[in-house]
């Protein structure tokens, strides 16, 4: 079997690329060990950036983010017993958010594949990256399959990155001595907008996917399991945290998934090797108060995407070469921009009431100054594209 592009993974990023290639008349397999109805039902991030956005509209994947997402404007950050909101619309005009959920951009665009005739295959066993340097090929299954090129969309645990060669990737990476538990829950959204709280019991987000279906998240221990965190102990604690200013109450509903997250930031540089590629969570993954992972993963297919039009058009290898180098800037960008709303928002153990009045002040400094407001806002719906 041969195909221009071997693709591991059917997360957004290997499924966008899959679908972009396809709209440049390249041709691509996309090889997911897990089951469609597993991807389908992975619930994770929510905020799309403008150019996610115009990048899936563009492709031709945009009409059920058009009808359904919810474009935000604003977003509350929350402390010391009030709200401030941080206004999109008077410091960034003309931009903004979509929530819009994670599995949705998946489901449509594993539906947009497969009505293209394209080849997803999920449940694959045993995937193997061979010959990167010189005429690369994938196994799985007790198949072949040979690649011009091959695209490690596989994300942070996945075989792309640990079969680069030791001793070429730099890796640079921090912990977070927290996670988030993450739920969704059948209940309308207590707020318009998404509310980023700081108490000193911890972090806590109100986020939504629908006028139905609500999304939190809990700061919690680096260790915590969801066995831990029976439905009743979820909402006494986010009543705790964000029923911190006067006048707001929290609706409860029925919690209907739940999940811990790790909180991590890790770059590996170049995030390219001989023939292959690496692009989204395979390469570089941030901790989730700046919402950024999706979309970071978008923008680097966005690169690869033209980088392989040039290279199957004329043989020119120069955006190719460019890969990693284009997309490190913005990886970067995005790796600061997380771990500043990271510190900004949740509480640190090793933190003395010295640290705790420089995080207040910040947060006093960020919500009273057009400046910072602007640097958070601008950062938040995302750089130009
Ligand atoms: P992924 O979505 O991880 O897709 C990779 C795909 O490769 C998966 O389908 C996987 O099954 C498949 N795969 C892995 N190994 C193999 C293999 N050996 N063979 C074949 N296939 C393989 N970001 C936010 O902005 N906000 C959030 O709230 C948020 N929550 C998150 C919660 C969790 C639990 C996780 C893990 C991530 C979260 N993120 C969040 C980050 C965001 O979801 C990711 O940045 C995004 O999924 C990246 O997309 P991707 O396609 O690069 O990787
Ligand atoms: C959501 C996730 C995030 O990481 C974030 O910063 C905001 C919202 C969400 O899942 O809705």
């Amino acid at each position: 079997m041969r195909t221009q592009v071997g693709i591991i993974g059917a997360g957004p990023a290997g499924l966008l690329l899959s679908h972009l290639l396809h709209l440049r008349g390249i041709s691509s397999v996309v090889l997911e060990k897990r089951s469609r109805d597993y991807v389908e039902r992975r619930v994770r991030a929510g905020v799309l950036e403008q150019g996610t956005v115009d990048t899936l509209i563009e492709a031709g994947v945009g009409d059920r983010l058009l009808r359904e997402g919810l474009p935000h404007h604003g977003i509350e950050l929350r402390y010391g017993g009030e709200g401030h909101r941080i206004a999109f619309e008077k410091l960034v005009p003309g931009r903004a958010i979509t929530v819009y959920g994670q599995q949705e951009v998946v489901k449509d665009l594993i539906a947009a594949r497969l009505e293209a005739g394209g080849d997803v295959r999920f449940e694959v066993e045993d995937v193997a990256v061979h010959s990167l340097e010189d005429r690369p090929y994938l196994t799985f299954g007790g198949e072949r399959l040979d690649c011009d090129v091959i695209a490690g969309c596989d994300g942070f645990h996945g075989v792309s990155r640990p079969s680069i060669p030791p001793g070429v990737l730099k890796t640079f990476e921090r912990d977070y001595p927290f996670a988030w538990l993450g739920i969704l829950a059948e209940v309308a959204p207590s707020s318009e907008e998404l509310i980023y709280t700081r108490t000193e019991r911890g972090f806590a987000l109100h986020s939504m996917r629908s006028p139905t279906i609500s999304r939190f998240y809990l700061q919690v221990p680096p260790d915590a399991t969801v066995e831990e965190w029976p439905d009743e102990r979820i909402w006494t604690e986010l009543k705790a945290r964000l029923e911190s200013v006067p006048g707001f109450t929290l609706t409860t509903g029925e919690i209907i998934e739940k999940g811990v997250t790790p909180m991590r930031g890790f770059v590996a540089e170049p995030m390219q090797y001989g023939r292959l590629y690496l692009a989204g969570d395979a390469a570089h993954i941030v901790p989730p108060t700046g919402a950024k992972g999706l979309n970071l993963a978008v923008a680097d297919v966005r690169v690869l995407t033209e980088a392989l039009a040039t290279f199957f058009r004329d043989g020119s290898t120069g955006p190719l070469d460019g890969y990693s180098a284009a997309c490190l800037k913005r990886v970067w960008r995005a790796q600061h921009f997380s771990w500043w709303m990271t510190t900004l928002l949740h509480t640190f153990d090793s933190d003395d009431d010295y640290g705790r009045r420089l995080q207040l002040s910040y947060l006093d400094y960020v919500t009273s100054s057009e400046a910072a407001a602007t640097t958070l806002a601008e950062n938040y719906v995302g750089l130009p594209w």
